[in-house]
């Protein structure tokens, strides 16, 4: 029998589809595993304002096909100061809440490593972002949604770049990771990738792009992570424009439109093995670990290893192959 009688679950950092199927997953097995669960809305800042509130399996019915969070979710500065955390843990221990699920990025896991670390209370976290940027998972949370929805921009796009025999340039998000511009670029038929995790000289591309047009290639498509060094597909386009004035250069920014929209099959699977195995796991006397999956197998993951982001490495086998098929 587990001591833990109490889950409260919330959703950090930058929102990505799927954190409902997980809510959904860590309500629904918290209560048939005989728990209370807590909702607390605005991740940490909802800790320090006491936003709690009892959820039952009808606050989950119907949010599976919802992007965003039910919970919500904010940036909290505050948290990040030692009297922040003093605050949360307070208000956690008022509430009775005797174990954390938190959904997020790696900036929620060390906010949850922080607390779990000072005050002793038992935590699992689940990697929910669109970047996939995390160690010890091979998809994250939103991932698989974010991707297809870049394609499906991709897609749109390529229509009109042959129509007019243009040259886009796509600006994809990924602030220090190029894991949504790589495998959206492979499946879009880019004809570049620029990542951030790889510097490409502008040279280089244009070579690219002259050999393409020399083969009668009459459009091309540039898939640009915002973190690539060169600067984001503003200034890509630019530099190349300076060096070359023939093609038909458009930009085109995705932005946010890359969070939000209802979660693919993969990404509602992934969030309900996630949070179903994160209580199941807490239950089972764990703490300080990221819920991931590994080769269709759910992982576990020291937290502390999780956010050490050094180790987090973008497919080279990915890589290699988008030049030599574009
Ligand atoms: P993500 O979880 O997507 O990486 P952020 O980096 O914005 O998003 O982190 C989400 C929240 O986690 C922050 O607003 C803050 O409240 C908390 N957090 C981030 N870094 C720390 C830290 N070093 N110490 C404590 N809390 C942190
Ligand atoms: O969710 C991850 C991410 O989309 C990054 O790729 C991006 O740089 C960042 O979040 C932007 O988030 P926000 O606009 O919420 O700060």
């Amino acid at each position: 029998m587990s001591k833990i009688k109490k889950i409260a679950v919330f959703t950090s950092g930058g929102d990505a589809p799927g954190m409902n199927a997980c809510i959904r997953a860590v309500v629904r097995t918290g209560i048939y595993y005989g728990c209370e669960v807590i909702g607390i809305k605005q991740g940490y800042q909802g800790m320090i304002d006491k936003n709690f509130f009892p959820m039952n399996r009808h606050s989950v019915s119907n949010i599976m096909q919802l992007g965003g969070t039910i919970l919500k979710t904010a940036r909290c500065l505050e948290f990040k100061t030692e009297e922040g955390q003093q605050k949360a843990y307070d208000n956690l221990k008022e509430a009775g809440i005797d174990a954390l699920v938190a959904i997020g990025g790696d900036g929620t896991f060390t906010g949850a490593e922080r607390l779990s670390r000072n005050f002793n209370i038992p935590v699992m976290c689940v990697p929910g972002t669109i970047d996939n940027d995390l160690y010890g998972t091979d998809f994250t949370l939103g991932f698989d949604t974010a991707t297809n929805t870049v394609i499906d921009a991709i897609d749109k796009i390529r229509d009109t770049a042959e129509s007019h025999d243009r040259l886009f340039f796509i600006e994809v998000m990924g602030r220090d990771a190029g894991c949504i511009a790589l495998r959206a670029g492979i499946a879009g038929g880019a004809e570049a990738i620029m990542l951030p995790e790889k510097e490409t000289a502008i040279d280089d591309l244009i070579n690219t792009l002259e050999a393409g047009a020399k083969n009668d290639k009459s459009s091309s498509i540039v898939i640009i992570a915002e973190g690539d060094k060169n600067g984001g597909a503003y200034n890509v386009a630019q530099k190349v424009k300076e060096k070359i004035d023939y093609f038909d250069t458009k930009v085109t920014i995705l932005g946010h439109l890359q969070r939000g929209g209802s979660p693919s099959s993969f990404d509602r699977i992934l969030g309900s093995r996630m949070g179903f195995a994160a209580v199941k796991a807490i239950l089972r006397g764990e703490t300080r670990q990221m819920v991931g999956l590994r080769g269709n197998n759910i992982s576990f993951t020291d937290l502390e290893q999780s956010i050490s982001g050094h180790e987090f490495k973008l497919e080279e086998d990915l890589m290699e192959m988008s030049t030599i098929l574009a």
